[in-house]
Parts: structure tokens; C-alpha cells; sequence
């Protein structure tokens, strides 16, 4: 794949910028990079808050169009790997928080939102946005860490970005040659908390269970005492033990 960098000063979010961008045209591999952003965007409606230049804040636009519209757990468990293999070639104890939350031990260092356009039952692009700390070395959240916080110096953001966006297309590759089973053990492998005890909420109910896998549907399979128990995103939240 060929990638397209554009760099921008100030975003309101790269994600809303390539969103607008793709409304024409699917320039696969087109990468739009802010080194600030003044909207960023994360999951579930919250607001991503990355400090000006220290950070990697970032939206590639692919075009999965091989993926029909209930695939997308593929992409999100390609896209997963890709940012995991990149920060674990660095640093120990990198794990993948159901469904794309990059952990390392019990802190958030990256976050993915992936925002797909659909056309006729597939996929017509995706919004890949990416998110990772870098050299920001103090968060409002006790539960985040950074490169900086995790190796002590400095790391050059655009090497990071250009490694990432290898392991990418390679994960990339992997989803066209529709090797779904290969990436479901590897994520499987790296999942945050898998077979320990751990404390969940759903709706207004906190109950305690052991994940146990990601299904091809993309939910969460918790064991618990009433047996097991699956979860879309958005409909359970693992508790932090404090
Ligand atoms: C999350 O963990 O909640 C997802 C965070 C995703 C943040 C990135 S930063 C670049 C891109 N633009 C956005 O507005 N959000 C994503």
C-alpha cells in the first residue's frame, strides 16, 4: 500500500478531517496526522485529551471493501494487533483491552477508533483513528501511561508512526487472505485479563466472572456462576480493582 502523509498543525479531529475527505474520493492509504487536535474523539462519545506535538494523533483511511458489514470484528482485531505489535517492539506486558484499548500492565497507553462507511451489505472505507502517548509524561488519568513514562526517554514520533504503519499493512495482508482464525488466537493471546478473576458492571448490576474469549461476532464470553455470558460492546464494563 502506498501511504499519503498529510501533516496538519491543528485539527478539530483527524478522524472528522478524513471523514470529510472520503466523502468523494477513497484515497486508501491517505494518513492525516495533527499535532494537535482541539475535538479529538475516543470511544463511547468521550474525548480523547492529547498534549500539542508530544503525542501521536492520527486517521488512515482504508478501504476494506472485501469485508461485508457484520466482518468488522476482523478489521478491529487486525488493527488491534498492528498498534500491540508496534508498542510491544519497544516494551513488555503490551495487552489488548476488549475490544482495541492498548494496555501496558493495568494502564492505557493507546486507544483506536474505527468509524466505518457502509455501502450495499459492505464495507465501503474505514476511518482507522489511532491515538498513542508518547512523550507526554503527566495525565489527568492515573490509569494511563506512555512511551516516556515506560522507557524514561524520549522516542521520535514520526519513526513510531512509519513502523506502526508497516505493521498495519502487514496485519493488513492478513485480513485480505481472510486468515481470521490466525488473528483470533493471536488477539486472544494478548487480551487484557483472559482466565483471571475479574470484577464487571452491565446496566446497574456488578457481577464478578473470567473472560474467557472474543467471538467471531467480536462480544465478550465471560464465564461466571451462572454460566457464560456474552457481551456486545458498550454492554459490559470490566471494574478496576482498587
Ligand atoms: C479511545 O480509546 O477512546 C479511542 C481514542 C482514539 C483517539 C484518536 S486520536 C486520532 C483520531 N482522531 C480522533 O478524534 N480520535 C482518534
Amino acid at each position: 500500500m502506498k501511504f499519503k502523509l498529510k501533516l496538519l498543525d491543528e485539527a478539530t479531529s483527524t478522524n472528522d478531517v478524513l471523514k470529510e475527505l472520503a466523502r468523494l474520493q477513497t484515497e486508501e492509504g491517505l494518513v492525516v496526522y495533527a499535532r494537535s487536535q482541539t475535538a479529538g474523539r475516543g470511544q463511547m462519545g468521550n474525548s480523547w485529551e492529547a498534549a500539542a506535538g508530544q503525542n501521536l494523533t492520527f486517521s488512515l483511511l482504508l478501504a476494506p471493501v472485501f469485508l461485508k458489514a457484520d466482518e468488522q470484528v476482523w478489521l478491529n482485531m487486525a488493527i488491534s494487533l498492528a498498534l500491540r505489535d508496534m508498542i510491544s517492539s519497544y516494551m513488555d506486558s503490551v495487552k489488548i483491552k476488549w475490544p482495541n484499548d492498548i494496555y501496558v500492565d493495568d494502564k492505557k497507553i493507546a486507544g483506536i477508533l474505527i468509524e466505518n462507511n457502509l455501502q450495499s451489505g459492505y464495507i465501503r472505507c474505514s476511518i482507522i483513528g489511532i491515538g498513542i502517548n508518547v512523550n507526554q509524561s503527566a495525565f489527568g488519568n492515573k490509569n494511563a501511561t506512555s512511551f516516556l513514562l515506560e522507557r524514561g526517554v524520549p522516542s521520535d514520533l514520526m519513526d513510531l508512526l512509519s513502523q506502526l504503519l508497516e505493521n498495519i499493512e502487514q496485519r493488513y495482508i492478513q485480513l485480505e487472505l481472510r486468515q481470521h482464525r490466525i488473528m483470533q488466537s493471536e488477539y486472544l493471546k494478548h487480551l487484557y485479563r483472559k482466565d483471571l478473576v475479574s470484577f464487571f458492571r452491565t446496566g446497574d448490576r456488578d457481577f464478578k466472572g473470567v473472560i474467557r474469549t472474543v467471538d467471531e461476532y467480536g462480544r465478550l464470553v465471560i464465564e461466571t456462576a451462572e454460566g457464560a455470558l456474552n457481551f456486545q460492546v458498550k454492554e459490559v464494563e470490566l471494574l478496576r480493582e482498587e
